[in-house]
């Protein structure tokens, strides 16, 4: 007979689940900490989330010059609602889905909303008038029904631009579909039967023919899930790939003759005697290896894997493959995890993060004839780097320049795990340049936009948002790309502060 844990685990048969924890006492004194702590430290509201944030369309403040090239719609993603009847999540990812849409018109004038996903848990809890205790990092009462790990899934993390729709992206479960300009969920993405409920995560990767690759991991049965979407074909191809034990890898890479997955060895050894979230049902092993696992694009069932020393990454650049055979891609390598163990649950309390792990951008370099791979550092002073991007016309294939966050060592913010500056580096020459912003304002996650009237890596605009936790306004940024550093052309300010968020896409509109 199933118990609850593997009646939880079961997806009607199919190979997608999670570990859930089980049943336990309500609690809100990670409500009653952060609400006791959010006055001495203002950047704690960039954690308080919305209750609502439905207000309908803002039209913003828009000083400087906005390009008039540059027209189209930046959609982000991210934890959005923490708290409710003062109950509170306990780890940040656990927040419920809140898209946001940034429109630039071609005059200029932008133009906000926000919307919450309404995933099943959401209309749940709504149903219900409370918050169910129970997610990725959080473990409390679960009053929700889970059929599956959809029943937990909030959407928070990405976005995805998809058939005219938007797809907000969680990493357990299944993609939802958002209706472009009111923001409004329409249900679950189920592209067959065969990958119904099948996990979706949140960082697919998009050839320049559009065939989109994505993967997603079945941690209590031990499987990996390969996703091909050809642009040609309905329904998607499917590869199931064993794997034991599983990690939580949360991106990869795809070359024009690859599919590369780091497997750091964060490995799930839930304890069936201990009452825990589905992250602490993970034990990491530095003396185990990063495994590089590499698949062929015609059939990832052909594969191998290269073993490095133990790090952690959460992100990854854009992979490309050169006529050696060698793979070659930047990422963010911390020592260990304990940033998702430790701060993500310490601003959930309202604690500043103690002994907080800062990561520092390297190079992987993969030999795919010898089977050997190397972590190369970049030689500079950039620490703490996350969110990288690269202009998207390069995908698959070599990339010159990455954009991402970073910060500088004398940044107030960095004690408390935020970020001060957005950063370009030449992966070749290793230059490196970017703009720093006010200590009160933090950035998020900045894309490159291309100039339609230019294909170099430099034709283009750096565009993100900022959180100023002080004057409790949001603003979007455009930036045009100098040969020194990002040049700030434009802003247009939200007079309300949203919380800090993760990833987003641009859609271009002509
Ligand atoms: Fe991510």
């Amino acid at each position: 007979m199933l118990n609850r844990r593997e009646l939880a685990l079961g997806v009607t048969g199919s190979l997608c689940g999670l570990m859930l924890p089980i049943r336990a006492t309500p609690s809100n004194s990670t409500y009653e900490s952060f609400h006791k702590n959010l006055p001495k430290h203002p950047w704690l509201k960039l954690y308080k989330g919305v209750q609502d944030a439905d207000t309908g369309t803002t039209q913003c403040q828009v000083e400087g010059n906005w390009p008039t090239d540059l027209v189209g719609a930046l959609y982000r993603n991210g934890p959005g609602r923490m708290e409710r009847d003062r109950r509170r999540y306990q780890h940040w990812f656990d927040g419920d889905g809140l898209v946001q849409k940034w429109s630039i018109g071609p005059n200029g004038v932008v133009t906000h909303r926000a919307r919450l996903v309404h995933t099943d848990k959401y209309l749940h809890d709504e149903a219900q008038n409370e918050l169910s205790l129970v997610g990725f990092g959080t473990v409390g009462d679960d009053s929700v029904s889970i059929s599956s790990p959809d029943s937990l899934n909030v959407g928070n993390i990405s976005v995805l631009p998809r058939d005219d729709q938007i797809w907000a992206l969680w990493e357990g479960g299944s993609a939802w579909r958002i209706e472009p300009d009111s923001l409004s969920t329409k249900g679950i993405v189920e592209l067959s039967t065969e990958s119904s409920g099948l996990p979706f995560s949140a960082h697919p990767r998009v050839e320049p023919n559009g065939t989109l690759w994505n993967f997603g991991y079945v941690s209590h049965l031990g499987a990996l899930v390969i996703w091909r979407l050809d642009p040609w074909k309905k329904e998607p191809t499917i590869t199931v790939i064993p794997r034991s034990p599983m990690t939580i890898p949360h991106d990869f890479v795809v070359t024009d003759k690859h599919l590369v997955l780091p497997l750091p060895p964060l490995h799930y050894e839930p304890d069936p005697d201990v009452e825990h979230s589905f992250l602490d049902a993970h034990v990491w092993h530095p003396e185990r290896s990063l495994d590089i696992l590499i698949m062929d694009k015609n059939d990832p069932n052909d594969h191998f894997v290269v073993e490095l020393a133990a790090d952690w990454y959460f992100h990854y650049s854009n992979g490309w493959e050169d006529r050696d055979g060698v793979i070659r891609f930047e990422g963010m390598r911390y020592d260990d995890p304990s940033l998702m163990y430790d701060a993500f649950k310490s601003v959930m309390r309202g604690d500043p993060p103690t002994n907080l792990s800062l990561s520092d951008l390297v190079q992987f370099r993969i030999d795919t004839r010898a089977r050997k791979g190397t972590v190369v550092p970049f030689k500079n002073e950039l620490i703490a780097c996350e969110f990288p991007r690269i202009d998207q016309r390069r995908s698959t294939m070599q990339h010159e320049w990455v954009t991402m966050l970073g910060s500088n060592s004398q940044s107030p913010a960095l004690k408390f795990g935020l970020l001060n500056s957005v950063v370009r580096i030449n992966t070749t020459s290793g230059a490196v340049n970017g703009f720093t912003y006010p200590d009160q304002e933090i950035p998020e996650e900045h894309l490159f936009i291309p100039n339609p009237n230019g294909n170099r890596e430099t034709d283009g605009w750096l565009l993100g948002t900022s959180l100023d936790y002080i004057a409790e306004e949001t603003r979007l940024n455009v930036f045009k790309i100098g040969p020194e550093a990002p040049e700030l052309l434009a802003r247009a300010t939200l007079p309300r502060l949203m919380p800090l968020g993760l990833h987003g896409q641009f859609v271009t509109e002509s």
